[in-house]
């Protein structure tokens, strides 16, 4: 079985660009059956539901998804309540969260993850630092738009509790598991990199995951471990998990030719299992 792997497609930010059929163009070349799509698909929650949905309407391929934080948004749907957002996405049959996906010898389990502020440098910044989510004149938008973040540590217990319980379930099955957050800090952003912006990642890689995802899956041997968010396509292998980021990104940020399909080619993964 082949599994294709993408995460952070933002179809309303890249909507110049025909993302949706040319992933599946992509994924059918590829000979996928199922595609794992690990969050940030639209900021909008029906739409990031409906688009899931015409992926599986195209053919032969399934299609399986975490939400991402932008998929949770509220500014643009007329819920307020992170919860109820959240509620959309456990109804959706596609959806991953509170919903592992049986194969014969494998599972596939998802969770939207969390931060804890355990990617922050905390040599330079205290724990109330964090708690505002905003530095030097930038607010992480999660702050204004994700009512999760009034308590973000208890959020990513919660997460890592939901992950840990479906594992145990599945002690003879080999594993995948997807969130959107990163789960290893290896993929958090070098502080040191000077972009235009200039955000401080030695801050904002706070807002990117937690570090108590790699010991979770350190104890129950996850074989694959997909997530997005950041915006990099890269794989590290670390204690026998090959870790996987491949996100899509917005268009703005494409290096390169400006081409969907070249795009997606150079975000696109798989994994054979
Ligand atoms: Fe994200």
């Amino acid at each position: 079985m082949k599994i294709g792997i993408i995460s952070d497609i933002h179809v309303d930010i890249n909507q110049d660009y025909d993302v949706l059929k040319t992933l599946d163009h992509v994924a059918a070349q590829e000979g996928c059956d199922l595609v794992l799509i690990a969050g940030d698909i639209h900021n909008n929650a029906y739409q990031a539901i409906e688009s899931v949905a015409a992926l599986n309407q195209f053919g032969n391929i399934a299609y399986r998804y975490v939400p991402g934080n932008h998929d949770l948004w509220n500014d643009h749907i007329d819920l307020t309540s992170t919860d109820e957002i959240y509620q959309l996405f456990l109804q959706d049959p596609n959806c991953l969260c509170e919903k592992p996906l049986e194969l014969t010898d494998w599972v596939i389990i998802g969770d939207v993850g969390w931060y804890d502020y355990s990617f922050g440098n905390h040599e330079k910044y205290t724990f109330a630092d964090f708690e505002k989510m905003q530095m030097d004149g930038r607010t992480w938008q999660d702050k204004i738009k994700n009512c999760w973040t009034s308590d973000n540590l208890g959020r990513t217990s919660a997460s890592l509790k939901a992950l840990e319980e479906t594992m145990a379930r599945y002690p003879h099955k080999k594993k995948i598991v997807v969130t959107h957050m990163l789960p290893i800090q290896e993929f958090c952003v070098d502080e040191t990199r000077l972009d235009a912006q200039k955000p401080d990642w030695s801050y904002f890689n706070a807002f990117l995951g937690s570090k108590q995802y790699e010991a979770l899956y350190k104890k129950y041997e996850v074989a694959y471990a997909i997530c997005g968010h950041v915006h990099y396509r890269k794989n590290v292998m670390k204690n026998n998990t090959q870790y996987l980021c491949r996100c899509l990104n917005y268009c703005t940020e494409w290096q390169g030719e400006k081409e969907i399909e070249t795009q997606i080619r150079k975000a696109f993964d798989y994994i054979e299992i």
